[in-house]
């Protein structure tokens, strides 16, 4: 485990080079079991060589395990191809060993735009080939995303209304309290749309859209995201609404990180409006919104429903709207609002909900971490929840014409002040893609 660690390589402005970095030397029996820390430089051969006789080291010192080599690279990625080729030419795993294995996984982000990504994918591929590339992104490693191929596809009821002719629109939403509190040099140079939208959000969105897989192996699963990608149309920039946090109360703007260069324009919130050109999806727009230094933590999946053609009570039909919701964090649940009779003498309406919430539920059950399941995935070699090289490439064409908006400056973020729901056009934006808000309503956590 090459440890720049994650927070280091986010630290970082990327310019400045911290080539010595611990390796952590880790069991792969039991991942809590450590072997121990080599420290070497990761710009020269020696550094690898190093390396190369630590780890032979550890393995002869453990017979009994098949040798396995996982490297996980928190690194700024402008030094993955470097490190990879280190890697490649001087840590080879010993041949033939049964069971054994070299992989690596690597951390976003995943290049700057689509060019660079594929620059970037391209040096990668020249020296691993993909069963040995495991791009994580820890959004598919959370319970509820590893739940939604079974909601989907395991509930009949649910088969028949997940399209156009029942959904209204989706919204897929992640909220943050927080700002970027010393981080802004890293998070500066991508702003809110590479940082979440880009790649946890597409994601969750391609699991929610894609079609059903032939099968649950890892390549099934991955040609249907790729498929749903490619049908996404490039988001306009008359479809998205930037912000950027200023101080309000005791919470500091974010130009008032001294981490943040002056003057920035990084956008710290987005909301955007997806199209899916399929048949499926065609009509149904997709919202992705991600903001920092909101008012809450909160990321869910939120569709909504169409409204009855007739509505055959007092409320306006369009008030009574149905909606799904797949809440990820904070507490996973699973809710849906329904209408139903006001309790009492009255013959009104009232929309209440059936709930599943987690807590609850499975009180006793170790939801384990996503970063935690995703590393033993990659123990075992599963690459289900690893992004493959072409739904990268999907997901960056997606948004890299309104990036290149935004870097040209052609894109300003309104300002919203931290703790606040973020700018106010992006509620206007969200209800012109016909979301309907019920403002009487709303769910309380179990
Ligand atoms: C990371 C982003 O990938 O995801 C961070 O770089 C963000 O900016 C984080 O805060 C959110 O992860 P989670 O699991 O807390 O929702």
């Amino acid at each position: 485990m090459f440890d720049g660690g994650r927070a280091g390589s986010q630290r970082r402005s990327g310019q400045e080079k911290d080539i010595s970095c611990p390796i952590h030397l880790v069991s792969s029996r039991l991942l809590a079991k450590r072997g121990g820390d080599h420290r070497g430089p990761y710009d020269s051969h020696e550094g690898f060589q190093q390396l190369q006789t630590a780890i032979q080291k550890w393995e002869d010192s453990h017979q009994a395990h098949p040798h396995g080599r996982l490297f996980y690279l928190a690194l700024p990625p402008s030094v993955y191809p470097e490190v990879c080729k280190g890697l490649h030419d001087n840590c080879p795993a010993a041949p033939g060993a049964e069971g054994g294995f070299t992989r690596l996984v690597v951390e976003k982000p995943f290049g700057f735009d689509l060019d660079s990504s594929e620059v970037l994918a391209g040096k990668l591929g020249a020296l691993y080939p993909e069963e040995q590339l495991y791009r994580i992104d820890h959004y598919l490693g959370k319970e509820m995303m590893q739940n939604m191929l079974t909601l989907r596809f395991a509930n009949t009821f649910f088969s028949p209304c997940w399209n156009n002719t029942c959904v209204a629109n989706v919204q897929i939403s992640f909220k943050e309290p927080f700002g970027t509190e010393g981080r802004g040099g890293y998070f500066d140079q991508f702003g809110i749309i590479r940082d979440v939208i880009q790649n946890h959000l597409m994601q969750v969105m391609a699991l929610v859209a894609m079609e059903k897989p032939v099968s649950l192996s890892a390549d099934d699963i991955r040609d249907e995201k790729v498929k749903l990608l490619r049908c996404v149309h490039p988001v306009s920039a008359s479809e998205a609404v930037l912000g950027q946090y200023t101080a309000s109360g005791d919470q500091p703007g974010y130009l008032d990180d001294p981490t943040v260069p002056t003057g920035s324009r990084t956008p710290t919130f987005a909301a955007t409006v997806l199209h899916i050109q399929n048949d499926r999806w065609a009509g149904v727009p997709f919202v992705l919104k991600a903001g920092k230094a909101l008012n809450e933590r909160k990321a869910e999946i939120r569709l909504q429903f169409k409204p009855p053609g007739v509505a055959l009570h007092a409320q306006k039909a369009d008030e009574l709207r149905n909606e799904l919701v797949v809440r990820l964090q904070p507490d996973e649940a699973i809710y849906m609002k329904v209408v139903v009779k006001k309790p009492g003498l009255q013959m009104d309406t009232v929309i209440s909900e059936l709930d599943l919430s987690y807590k609850q539920r499975y009180s006793d059950t170790y939801i384990p971490e996503a970063y935690e399941r995703l590393i033993l995935d990659a123990v075992h070699g599963d690459q289900q929840h690893f992004v493959r090289r072409d739904e990268l490439r999907a997901a960056w064409a997606v948004f890299t014409p309104l990036l290149h908006a935004i870097d040209s400056g052609a894109i300003s973020p309104l300002p919203y002040p931290a703790g606040s729901r973020g700018p106010g056009p992006a509620d206007e934006l969200i209800a012109k893609a016909g979301f309907v808000k019920n403002a009487a309503y709303s769910w309380k956590a179990g």
